[in-house]
């Protein structure tokens, strides 16, 4: 059975923090105050790829300019990987034993590099990998400002991923000198006028890695928006949550089927590297908000069908990248914009979705049929439907219940920007291969709003469960089975006047659950029935009128008896 998944944290965190500016992430967030929205821009890697130069990557900043892309937010321009020197033992290294630049590429360095973008308004991103170079600790250079040397901290027994000179060796953090080693780099990088680092080659055996970056970062006393890549384990989610602003949540998007050298040059990427996305920014969906994002890589528009996606399938990888709000890096030659491309890339209202800072969740997984969903923080909730087969075309409904409320909404079709009107119960397009919609659905008066249970504060001993089919949101609250075990919701009332509380249980013992219904602490129902549904799978709505005036209030549904109270799920009001 497909487990319903609805919008309902969202909503429920959303009304809670009326006022504030966006929905409460799950975990915390790293605190050093950087990408409180995705990250735009560019980046060298998927077009100009292995053969970076100062004149190539001038002239993207140029075109970011010229193009205007800048004044809607793309401010990044990101140098990859490539902009360093090897030798056959791999990095060629300065005295402090940190890469050195290959000054055939950047003959000037790149400190003018990233001054020539910041004189341009843009902001300047950087490349490095976790450990530190065989060369290093082959000469064992002095780490700057210590009596300590390379040879000191390098673990010669570990290999750290790199995909260029490779021949680098870990760092042992356990070692007098590390943190200083990695500490004189991001002091170099920043002096250079750095504002985004990208750490490459991340594992989960790079924690300390990233730790000391992140660390090394913050010392640095100039803000670097913190990115980590390329494929980053989700078990490791509220790590790389806490430590950096972004983390790739799988391998590169590009195609690597170009007829270049290394798979290099247009096509860049096909729709198979882009719609395997849709499963990952599902899974990771928990873990984006303000100050962290799921990095779903470099987005493929500008160029034409050249990139390897039809016009659709480039409005639907748009689409994807906004509803899971992951940074917008351009990963196109921007010296050659399509016409076609340049009005989707600036289309602020699809940019806005991007930027509301909320993860949207999948609520319909059928086939090649997808909807997605988010409330922003006024209310609205902004819905995507997808067709992400390669043939035939297909209907894609949603209802409004799995978006996340319920009634009728005034909808807008964010592409077009055409007004649609208001429509009742749900929302479906036929689409053709490829193709989405993307609609801002604005709740109309008599909608109601969910407050899932697992989001609700209750009695001790429960616990927020999913061993039991077809809950809405990520769990179900089970309570202990004793008398006066509750779940305590709180609520906003936009207006007085009463309201439809509706709650949502499962039962799968013989007997009735009764509970207590308070609001505000007064019980207004006593021993209400919470009779046996099917089994524990099967769930029954429960409603009863409350009264309330405007404002926020608590609405408590407290066991009655031994048995305690049924399995909760939501309470919706309206
Ligand atoms: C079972 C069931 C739980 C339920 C509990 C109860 O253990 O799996 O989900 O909460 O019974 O009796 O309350």
């Amino acid at each position: 059975m497909r487990r319903l998944r609805s919008l309902v944290p969202a909503a429920a965190a959303g009304l809670l923090l009326a006022g504030s500016a966006l929905s409460a992430p799950p975990a915390a967030a790293s605190d050093n105050g950087l990408s409180i929205r995705p990250a735009m821009g560019w980046s060298s890697w998927s077009f100009v790829r292995r053969t970076p130069t100062e004149a190539k990557i001038k002239a993207q900043a140029d075109a970011m300019v010229s193009s205007g892309l800048n004044t809607h937010g793309f401010l990044y321009i990101n140098l990859d990987d490539f902009w360093q020197k090897c030798d056959s033992n791999g990095f060629t290294v300065d005295s402090y034993g940190r890469w050195t630049v290959d000054t055939a590429k950047f003959p000037n360095g790149i400190k003018p590099l990233a001054d020539y973008i910041h004189s341009k308004g843009l902001k300047f991103g950087f490349y490095v990998t976790p450990g530190i170079a065989k060369n290093a600790v082959t000469k064992n250079t002095p780490i700057e400002g210590t009596s300590y040397h390379a040879a000191d901290i390098a673990n010669t027994a570990f290999a750290e991923k790199n995909y260029n000179c490779k021949n680098m060796y870990g760092i042992d953090y356990s070692k007098p000198g590390s943190q200083e080693f990695v500490d004189s780099w991001a002091r170099q990088f920043a002096s250079w006028g750095v504002d985004y680092l990208k750490i490459d080659g991340v594992s989960a055996a790079d924690i300390p890695d990233v730790q000391a970056w992140d660390k090394a970062l913050r010392a640095t006393g100039r803000p670097i928006n913190y990115a980590l890549s390329n494929n980053l384990p989700i078990a490791n989610a509220t790590t790389w949550r806490t430590l950096a602003n972004s983390w790739r949540t799988q391998g590169d998007v590009e195609c690597y089927c170009g007829p270049g050298a290394n798979g290099s040059g247009y096509p860049l990427t096909d729709w198979s590297h882009v719609s395997s996305r849709f499963a990952t920014a599902a899974t990771w969906q928990p873990y984006a908000g303000p100050g962290g994002w799921n990095d779903l890589d470099s987005l493929e528009i500008g160029n034409g069908d050249q990139v390897g996606l039809t016009s659709d399938q480039r409005r639907s990888h748009f689409t994807l990248w906004a509803m899971a709000a992951s940074p917008l890096l351009l990963g196109t030659d921007l010296t050659a914009l399509d016409p076609v491309d340049k009005a989707m890339l600036t289309n602020d209202r699809l940019i806005a979705v991007d930027q509301d800072g909320v993860a949207a969740k999948r609520v319909v997984n059928s086939g090649v049929n997808q909807a997605w969903s988010k409330r922003e923080a006024d209310g609205d909730y902004v819905v995507a439907l997808f067709n992400t087969g390669t043939s035939g075309s297909s209907t894609v409904a949603v209802t409004w219940a799995q978006a996340g409320f319920s009634g009728s909404a005034d909808v807008t079709d964010l592409w077009s920007g055409s007004h649609t009107g208001t429509v009742a119960n749900g929302y479906s397009a036929t689409l053709r291969p490829g193709e989405t919609r993307l609609i801002r659905a604005h709740p109309l008066s008599g909608a109601s709003v969910r407050y899932e249970a697992e989001n609700a504060a209750t009695s001790a001993g429960s616990t927020v469960d999913t061993n039991h089919l077809d809950y809405s949101g990520t769990g179900f609250v089970n309570t202990a089975n004793a008398a006066g075990a509750y779940v305590e919701w709180t609520v906003n009332a936009p207006a007085a006047g009463t309201y439809n509380a509706t709650f949502r249980y499962a039962n799968g013992t013989a007997a009735d659950r009764p509970m207590d219904i308070s609001v505000d602490g007064a019980v207004i129902a006593s021993d209400r029935p919470y009779p046996a549904t099917a089994d524990w799978d099967t769930w029954a709505n429960s409603a009863l009128s409350v009264s309330l005036g405007s404002g926020t209030h608590t609405i408590r549904a407290t066991a009655t008896t031994a048995n305690g109270a049924p399995n909760l799920d939501y309470l919706d009001l309206g």
